[in-house]
């Protein structure tokens, strides 16, 4: 399977990087096919609400890293979303990524399955609820299917979430993928 990994975190060897490489590895070994966007190490300027991609056949006045991401999105079948909370919510970086999903929303919407990692130094109800319900309503729109949510609670920091199951939960989400 095509799989389309996207990140969110500018920190390359923090908790949420270590979640990323875990499913990639358990999915790589079964044999999928995983191509790895870092949202935070690439050019991604955020929509500007213009419209020409309505009208010209989904292209975006924005010319980044998103064209060479679109066509990878396009031809997957799993869409993976791995971010650190900020803020309740994912962090602007894979914010900036999902709203130029706008520029193909009909070509993407169906068809596809999600996942979604994530990690945050809080451990109450509160710290995912604001992350798992924009998650839930995206797959609404998008007409995609949750295939899994794994939510490491408590992680401030790569060497906490390192003690915990967290990432061997990843590699054997991604190995069951
Ligand atoms: C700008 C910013 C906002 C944050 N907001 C929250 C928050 O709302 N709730 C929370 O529990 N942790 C919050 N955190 C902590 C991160 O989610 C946590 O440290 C996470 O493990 C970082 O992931 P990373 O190492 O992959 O970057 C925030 C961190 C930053 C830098």
């Amino acid at each position: 399977m095509k799989i389309t990994v996207i990140t969110g975190s500018p920190n390359r060897k923090g908790t949420t990087a270590l979640l990323a490489d875990k499913f990639i590895e358990g999915a790589t070994e079964v044999g999928h096919d995983v191509y790895r966007f870092d949202a935070a190490f690439e050019n991604v300027k955020p929509c500007i609400s213009c419209g020409y991609c309505a009208s010209n056949d989904s292209e975006c006045v924005h010319k980044d890293s998103m064209s060479k991401l679109n066509d990878k999105l396009l031809e997957s079948e799993m869409i993976v979303f791995v971010t650190p909370i900020y803020y309740y919510t994912m962090s602007a970086q894979i914010k900036a990524v999902v709203d130029r999903f706008h520029a193909n929303n009909a070509k993407l919407s169906g068809n596809k399955k999600a996942m979604l990692f994530a990690a945050a130094y809080g451990s109450d109800d509160e710290t995912m609820e604001g992350l798992e319900k924009t998650y839930e309503a995206i797959l609404s729109y998008l007409n995609w299917n949750n295939a899994g949510v794994l939510l490491a609670k408590g992680c401030p920091a790569r060497e906490v979430i390192e003690t915990t199951d967290y990432p061997n939960l990843a590699y054997e989400i991604g190995k069951n993928v």
